[in-house]
């Protein structure tokens, strides 16, 4: 019976999503309100929709997933695009290191990247896309102020700053001719790179590290943005808004914490934050899953290294049962963002681009998602309209796109 409680505990009901989604849409509403509300919805500056002819060739940097990723992006110009790229493993201590050690160590990763693309030097001024994957307050495309540090992260200096300049200075003490024309979120590179490639594509989704989504609203419909907004730039014009959706119910209204929730929060280096997204990651669950059933053998070998615990052959198949619970939950909790979003503006029918860990690599997610979806939206039709695809390496050519977007703006005198 014990089993049977907690199985009862972890199991999400139709009925619980669409309480979950309807007070989603509501938490997302009071972000875009003057006053705000614990879901940032960060509007991005991005005002256009990529038309799949924009060409050039862009850098990009990817920080905030499990690597830190340099990407040199061509853009082809008919919705194609080609992309080279290195990754490095940012060392662990990186996380809690010092603000000039962090952008000193991107700066050397992007000379030793570009010295091995060009190797004949660089002429012009290569234009960066910045992928910086946290909460980030920007007033216009190329800055990026750091609210608070989330998924571990927690460098002294950085929060309340302007990343843009930190990045730029760092590049000139490594000498080398970039510019950063545009700092995103990886949800929106998700987007935008999506949408060049798939006209269809209506939001852009991590589930890795963090949980969060991206997708165009309406400048006129962003109460906040009154009074911030230029004169040349139109009420109707789309904005992309990075929600930020990882910190949803930090108040604790509607997500069915439990007694382990709480124990993980506390636990956590910022307790009382992302309450949403830490109800979803997490690696040792999907481990467990991909183990075949016979023995359980890999089960065994990860409590005893990992735990030093000692697993008889039924506490196993418990184990198994267990992680089965957890990796369905966070799966059906994680669609209630994208629901929330696609409720919010009516789209009937919507290709979701999603990337990261949890997406790529979680066994399961993508059919507990889409089930997730399904008993939310209760369509009659065959197939299911709206449905999350594969991102096309997202951010980093969304990083690239926006960057040819916004020089495309200056131009024009934007
Ligand atoms: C990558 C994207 O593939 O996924 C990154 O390019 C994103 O921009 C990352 O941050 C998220 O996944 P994870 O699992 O590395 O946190
Ligand atoms: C965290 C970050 C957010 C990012 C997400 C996915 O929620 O705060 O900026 O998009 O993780 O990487």
């Amino acid at each position: 019976t014990e089993l049977k409680n907690l199985e009862e505990l972890l199991t999400i009901t139709p009925e619980t999503l669409i309480k979950i989604t309807d007070h989603f849409i509501t938490e997302l509403d009071k972000g875009l309100s003057k006053k705000g509300g614990n879901i940032p919805m960060i509007p991005g500056w991005v005002l256009d929709f990529p038309t799949g002819k924009e060409t050039g060739d862009y850098l990009a940097i990817d920080l905030g997933g499990t690597n830190l990723r340099v990407v040199l992006v061509k853009l082809g110009g008919n919705r194609d695009f080609d992309t080279t790229q290195s990754k490095f493993a940012l060392p662990k201590h990186m996380r809690t290191a010092t603000s000039d050690e962090l952008f000193d160590f991107i700066a050397e990763c992007l000379k030793k990247f570009v010295d091995e693309e060009f190797p004949e030097g660089v002429s012009a001024p290569l234009p960066l896309g910045f992928t910086f994957s946290y909460p980030a307050s920007q007033n216009s495309i190329n800055e990026g102020v750091l609210q608070r540090w989330t998924k571990g992260f927690d460098i002294d200096g950085v929060e309340g700053k302007d990343v843009v300049p930190l990045l730029q200075a760092s590049i000139e003490k490594v000498q080398v001719p970039i510019e950063v024309v545009a700092l995103i979120n990886d949800t929106t590179g998700t987007l935008v790179a999506s949408m060049y490639t798939d006209s269809e594509a209506k939001m852009g989704l991590i589930f890795g590290t963090g949980c969060n989504g991206a997708y165009y609203d309406v400048v006129k419909d962003i109460p906040k943005l009154e009074g911030l907004i230029p004169d040349d730039i139109d009420a109707e014009s789309p904005m992309a808004i990075n929600c930020e959706y990882g910190a949803f119910d930090n108040e604790h209204l509607v997500l069915p914490r439990t007694k382990y929730d709480i124990q993980i929060d506390k636990e956590s280096p910022r307790p009382g934050q992302q309450s949403f997204e830490k109800m979803i990651n997490t690696s040792f669950p999907a481990k467990i899953e991909e183990d075949p059933f016979e023995n359980l053998s890999d089960v065994a070998d990860l409590f005893q290294n990992q735990l030093g615990i000692q697993t008889t052959s039924a506490e196993r198949k418990i184990i198994r049962v267990l992680a089965e619970k957890i990796g369905e939950r966070s799966s059906r909790l994680s669609i209630c963002g994208i629901a929330a979003i696609c409720k919010k503006r009516g789209y009937k029918s919507a290709h979701c681009a999603a990337d990261g860990s949890v997406y790529n690599k979680y066994p399961g997610f993508k059919e507990r998602a889409a089930q997730g979806l399904r008993d939310i939206f209760k369509w009659e039709s065959k197939e299911d309209p709206i449905i999350i695809v594969p991102a096309e390496d997202g951010s980093g050519a969304g990083a690239a796109i926006i960057a040819a977007l916004t020089q495309k703006r200056l131009k024009e005198g934007k």
